[in-house]
């Protein structure tokens, strides 16, 4: 690819802005942006209209463009845009982390079909660069698990509420103002969001190909103000985390959940719209990364990051999709959960394999107790309203103790 890059942008929302800012204030970078594609033409913008399309074939036609920057928040439109661009042969760059994850074997074959790169550091943790060090720093160091707040408006969300006692509400809305929230705020508080970062992280860590159905994830709506209490009590804070680990059996446990944090875990002090991820590999031991994970400016500093990396040719290699193909993804594992109702009839206590602590209190009840992951990713009791699902720190219980299995399986059959 020549060294000067001529930009195609598609968006000009918070982070396509963002990015057009970062560019103008880094001269000495050798790219130039040739057009803007946007939706609503109508719409004041701070440039000269001429600056702008709202045809996609503009840019995508255009033999003069080689890099396209694709920062929309139509999933659906976004990926017939990055399609048709690799197979036009134009390099691409994106932030979209649902268009990705949602057809992540598609665009991997047609990266290898029509051989250009596509970068999406931006897509995981903004600023944070973890897609780029799993691809190249643990290539050979084998990497057993990670686990980390990838989903910088919940996390802003959840900082607002248990810090400054703002409610969900107030909070959601701040996140909003700032430019961290997605247009559709679902995807971030249902962890939608942080589910299909994972799915990203994942192919790029383990080398699996998964979408977001095939593991357990919830995001932060029910979590109620007695359960911060709860972890308060116990020096604990609640985080949404996103882990993946390789089990005993070689086999890859992953899921997103809120979870309680403690205090000297790294992640206990990543706060407002901060990511934090903890990798732990078989000789590095720990590595812990943290940067933000929204907004606008640090979004387009990773967009920016991507299309610098286009100037020497750098493309994802894939290494551990082509290398570790006997990874395998599975539910088959338990986990410590805590979980609360407003209502204790709503709690499934059959489902658990067994129950440390059970609390009654006037429309707060709560325990803790095992579960097998497979039980949680064939029913949705857990997150509908009034009930809330939250990991234990130690939340992988990999030795089962079968007496107390048994023991729990007599309890439950009313024999002792
Ligand atoms: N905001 C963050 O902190 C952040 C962080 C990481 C990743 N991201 C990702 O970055 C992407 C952009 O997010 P954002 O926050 O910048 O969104 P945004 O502020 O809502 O801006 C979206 C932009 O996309 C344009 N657009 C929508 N549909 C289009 C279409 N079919 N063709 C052309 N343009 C279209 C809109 O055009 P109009 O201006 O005409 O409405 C707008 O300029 C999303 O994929 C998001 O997930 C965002």
């Amino acid at each position: 690819m020549s060294k000067q890059l001529n930009i195609g942008l598609f968006g000009f929302g918070v982070v396509g802005k963002g990015l057009y800012d970062v560019l103008h204030h880094t001269p000495a970078f050798q790219s130039s942006i040739k057009k803007i594609c946007i939706k609503n033409v109508h719409k004041p913008r701070a440039i000269a209209a001429e600056n702008f399309t709202s045809h996609a074939a503009v840019l995508l036609e255009d033999e003069g463009i080689n890099v396209i920057v694709e920062l929309i928040d139509d999933a659906d439109a976004a990926f017939e845009i990055v399609k048709k661009a690799l197979q036009n042969g134009k390099a691409v760059v994106s932030a979209n982390k649902k268009m990705i994850a949602e057809h992540f074997e598609e665009l991997f074959k047609l990266q290898q079909k029509h051989k250009v790169p596509f970068l999406y550091e931006a897509s995981c943790c903004a600023s944070m660069p973890i897609i780029r060090n799993l691809e190249e720093y643990y290539d050979n160091d084998l990497l057993n698990s990670f686990r980390g707040i990838i989903n910088g408006s919940t996390n802003f969300i959840l900082t607002k509420i248990f810090k400054e006692q703002l409610d969900f509400d107030k909070a959601l809305l701040l996140a909003q103002q700032a430019g961290f929230a997605e247009s559709n705020p679902q995807l971030d508080v249902g962890g939608f969001d942080a589910a299909d970062k994972l799915s990203i992280l994942l192919a790029h860590s383990f080398g699996v190909i998964a979408k977001k159905e095939q593991f357990i994830f919830n995001g932060i709506e029910n979590i109620a103000l007695q359960d911060a209490m709860v972890a308060k009590g116990r020096g604990w804070k609640i985080k949404l985390v996103a882990s993946a680990q390789k089990l005993k059996d070689g086999k890859l446990a992953a899921f997103v959940l809120p979870r309680f944090v403690t205090e000297g875990d790294d992640l206990f002090n990543v706060e407002n719209e901060f990511n934090g991820l903890i990798t732990e590999s078989s000789f590095a031991d720990k590595h812990f990364f943290k940067g933000k994970g929204a907004g606008a400016f640090p979004t387009a500093s990773a967009v920016l990051s991507d299309i610098s990396a286009l100037r020497y040719d750098y493309k994802y290699e894939y290494k551990k999709i082509f290398h570790q193909t006997d990874t395998v993804l599975t539910n088959d594992f338990y986990l410590k959960v805590f979980v609360s109702v407003d209502d204790f009839t709503k709690i499934k206590r059959t489902e658990f394999e067994w129950v440390e602590e059970w609390h009654n209190e006037f429309k707060h009840s709560w325990l803790i107790g095992t579960i097998h992951a497979a039980k949680l990713a064939a029913d949705d009791w857990w997150k509908q309203p009034g009930i809330s699902l939250i990991a234990c720190p130690d939340a992988i219980v990999e030795d089962v103790d079968y007496r107390k299995i048994s023991q729990r399986s007599l309890e439950l059959a009313g024999v002792v």
